[in-house]
């Protein structure tokens, strides 16, 4: 049995959560989008709208249909905003403590039959769900980067989450055209349990001088028929949250394989996050990007 989901709220707009919000309107649902600041949201609908620009030029759909999903897209700067929403996605950062305060403060506002979820990318379900007041109600629902054109959504049930909370999250994730695979709670679930420690040994690989940037990301492009290089990968996903993910790889897993590389702490030290911050493994304030190292 599902529960109807017709009106979502989505807390964080960044990346992933103005992802998030533009594949929701697109398929339909009304869309509430938090952020801490003003500034922060009208970003995230800016990023929204110019995606949506290149996806209506690539003849995806129309004008009019941009329209009509751009008009379902609301935001606001408090959580009063999410009291009507059936279904919460938090995607703010990739921080235990900045997640639970979000939880704890967020949850008074919301309808009891609401169903919290998280994009978390490592973190325990079971153990962010005992810090909301309803854990049979709360579920991981992780989206992969960038969400309107990845396929893949990672559903993970923590040990309280009830069939029916799976179900609808399930007849969610359908509807908005995307597929998705079950996970266990484990640390970093499944594709980011593969995936990161293959980006840390990447940058082991650079911090030994095994080889260049450029080498390494050519290397695995050309070597391993990949799309795109590890570093470039990193960047992309962002250094911080890449490191978020090793240290509870490494912590969650208690194995010294996942220790995350010194390199990838020094750029996050520096600030240097990958393509959001214009820096990391390239350099991204020119026409092209440069190589770092
Ligand atoms: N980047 C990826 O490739 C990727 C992929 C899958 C899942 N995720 C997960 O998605 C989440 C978000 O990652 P991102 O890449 O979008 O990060 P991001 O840094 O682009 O965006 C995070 C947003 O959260 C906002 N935020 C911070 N505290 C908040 C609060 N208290 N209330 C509301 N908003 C708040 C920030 O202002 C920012 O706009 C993380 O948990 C991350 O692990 C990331």
């Amino acid at each position: 049995m599902a529960f109807e989901i017709k009106r979502i709220g989505i807390i964080g707009a960044g990346q992933m959560g103005n992802g998030i919000a533009h594949v929701c309107a697109l398929a339909g649902y009304d869309v509430v989008l938090n952020d801490i600041s003003p500034d922060r949201i009208r970003a995230g609908l800016a990023t929204i709208n110019g995606n949506m620009v290149r996806q209506v030029a690539k003849g995806l759909y129309d004008e009019d249909e941009k329209q009509r999903a751009l008009s379902r897209i609301s935001g606001a700067d408090s959580y009063t905003g999410l009291d009507d929403a059936d279904l919460v996605i938090e995607a703010a950062v990739e921080k235990e403590e900045v997640k639970r305060r979000i939880f704890s403060e967020v949850c008074p506002h919301l309808k009891p039959e609401a169903i919290l979820a998280t994009n978390t990318s490592s973190i325990s379900i079971t153990r962010l769900a005992s810090t909301t007041d309803r854990p049979e109600r709360f579920i991981g629902i992780h989206f992969m980067n960038p969400v309107p054109l990845m396929q893949l959504v990672e559903l993970v049930r923590g040990i309280a989450t009830e069939d029916e909370t799976f179900d609808s999250s399930k007849e969610f994730v359908t509807r908005i055209g995307k597929t998705y695979a079950v996970s266990e709670d484990f640390p970093a679930f499944m594709v980011n349990r593969i995936l990161l420690p293959m980006i840390n040994e990447a940058i082991y690989t650079l911090y030994e001088g095994v080889g260049s940037v450029d080498a390494i990301d050519t290397a695995m492009r050309l070597g391993a028929n990949h799309p795109m290089g590890p570093l470039q990968l990193a960047d992309f996903i962002g250094l911080d949250t890449c490191l978020s993910i090793m240290q509870v790889l490494h912590e969650g897993l208690a194995d010294s394989k996942y220790r995350p590389c010194p390199l990838l702490v020094k750029y996050v030290e520096a600030g240097w996050l990958g393509r959001k911050t214009q820096r990391g493994f390239y350099d991204y304030r020119g026409e092209k990007p440069v190589p770092t190292r």
